[in-house]
């Protein structure tokens, strides 16, 4: 059992991190540090005391703390998660890296930046274009979204075809152990393999392992060419079919494929206030293009239009200055944002399946969708796999009917996906949304293995418990 935060804990709290930077006794003040981006209420939990360190040193001077009087922590970057990862499901120490909020170093001469857990993403990168840099990764929540949330969650996002994911970049992490102890995995070495790859490890644990207080990111030269195509399609699986070849058959890898449904693209135009260039598109794919040179991207792009004029598309348009790139984007980014303002009653998925099985994906989603009588618009990054099945609610289902149904809509559709040789989360991660599942893509071993490393890094399971898995 969990010991509760009584005032007198508040105040070694308020000793360890200074008094303004303690919440307590303030409901509307904490129920901000309540929840993340998922749309369903239910997976929301108030925190009993909100800390917000300004040092490493501080956030092991609080998990030593915590750990003495098994008072769970629960570690948030931006709270911009999307399975409840950042969610203090026990109540206890809510701690959020926000003070930590400075880049460090730009060091030119190692190609690297150091920078603090709660850097927003995007400032990484406006810092580094002045040295005609930047970070690879590209979550869509960048312009809010923190580093040290994206490292522990592996952040995906739009780029991973060409560049990878989150963990492809990150060299070394300063972390505070769950037992209080300041650590440094890895450094700024391109090569290492001194003893196990606990960098690594970190990486996607979703805040169970360790507090991350500091980031080493590899960087990579700036591409100084960039072109977008906005390809419209008369229906959706016209145009998902075509993704796997662009990489296979035209040898291309692109920035990013992107994917929109109907529903995505309209839902989305509406909540932006934009009105629609091209209103009888049954779906659309993005696909970006990068590079040094303004004239082999337009050959890239040419032979990709090309090939899409063979598959179905209706018209392709390209964007070649930064304005209508960001005005496309735009978007594309906003696709989650809008679902979740119409109706809230919807799960927003992750599920993800190798390239060559993307285009079974569909027919099986309109399957479920017909056999359960709900909705369920799609888009997301099909050139890695990655979509965003988000299974809807209709008007004229009861709440009762839709409790029922959407455990059997979510285990056919994860059991249907692991088949095709995918699994349920790409990158938003399992959190405490999707544990319940995890059984359905795992094994015991795998998942008894995962639960002991665990349990040493975490004797006593007070960070972050009840993600991932249950600690019985
Ligand atoms: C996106 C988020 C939901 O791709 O991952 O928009
Ligand atoms: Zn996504």
């Amino acid at each position: 059992m969990y010991q509760t935060v009584t005032a007198e804990i508040v105040e070694k709290l308020k000793e360890i991190c200074g008094a303004r930077n303690v919440i307590f006794n303030d409901e509307e003040k904490l129920e901000a540090y309540s929840h993340d981006e998922v749309a369903e209420k239910e997976y929301a939990h108030m925190p009993e005391v909100v800390v917000k360190p300004g040092s490493a040193g501080e956030v092991a001077a609080v998990m030593k703390l915590a750990n003495e009087l098994k008072i769970p922590v629960t570690p948030r970057g931006a709270g911009t998660g999307l399975s409840g990862g950042a969610v203090p499901i026990y109540g206890g120490i809510l701690l959020s890296v926000e003070n930590l909020n400075r880049i460090l170093e730009v060091d030119l001469d190692n190609l690297m930046v150091v920078v603090e857990s709660g850097v927003i993403t995007n400032d990484i990168n406006e810092e580094l274009k002045k040295h005609g840099l930047f970070f690879a990764g590209y979550p869509m929540s960048l312009q809010s979204c923190f580093i040290g949330g994206n490292v522990a969650e592996n952040a995906g996002g739009g780029r991973a075809i060409k560049y990878g994911v989150t963990g492809r970049y990150i060299m070394g992490l300063e972390v505070v152990l769950p037992t209080g102890e300041l650590v440094w995995f890895g450094g700024k070495r391109v090569k290492d393999v001194t003893g196990y790859n606990l960098v690594q490890l970190m990486v996607g644990s979703e805040g169970t392992l360790g507090v991350i207080t500091k980031v080493i990111i590899k960087l990579l030269p700036l591409p100084t060419a960039k072109v977008d195509l906005l390809a419209l399609f008369p229906d959706i699986e016209t145009a998902i079919n075509v993704v796997p070849l662009i990489m296979t058959k035209a040898g291309i890898i692109p920035t990013g494929i992107e994917f929109m449904d109907r529903l995505s693209v309209t839902t989305t135009h509406q909540y932006l206030g934009e009105k629609m260039a091209y209103p009888e598109t049954g779906a659309v794919l993005l696909i970006e293009l990068d590079g040094t040179s303004q004239e082999q991207l337009r050959n890239d792009a040419m032979a990709v239009s090309e090939l899409l004029m063979e598959n179905g598309v209706i018209e392709v348009y390209a964007a070649e200055t930064p304005d209508t790139q960001e005005k496309i984007w735009k978007i594309r980014r906003n696709v989650a944002e809008a679902f979740k303002a119409i109706d809230p009653v919807q799960t927003l998925e992750d599920i993800v399946v190798p390239i060559a099985s993307i285009p079974k994906v569909i027919p099986m989603l309109s399957g479920l969708s017909e056999k359960y009588n709900v909705l369920i618009p799609c888009y997301g990054h099909a050139g890695d796999g990655n979509l965003h099945a988000t299974v809807v609610k209709k008007a004229e289902m009861d709440m009762e009917t839709w409790k029922k149904v959407l455990p059997q809509v979510l285990a056919d559709m994860y059991r249907a996906v692991h088949e095709l040789g995918g699994t349920i989360s790409g990158e938003h991660g399992i959190g405490h949304k999707r544990k319940e599942f995890l059984p359905l893509v795992m094994g015991e071993p795998e998942i008894n293995l995962m639960k002991r490393i665990k349990l040493a890094f975490d004797p006593n399971n007070i960070l972050n418990p009840g993600k991932i898995f249950d600690i019985a």
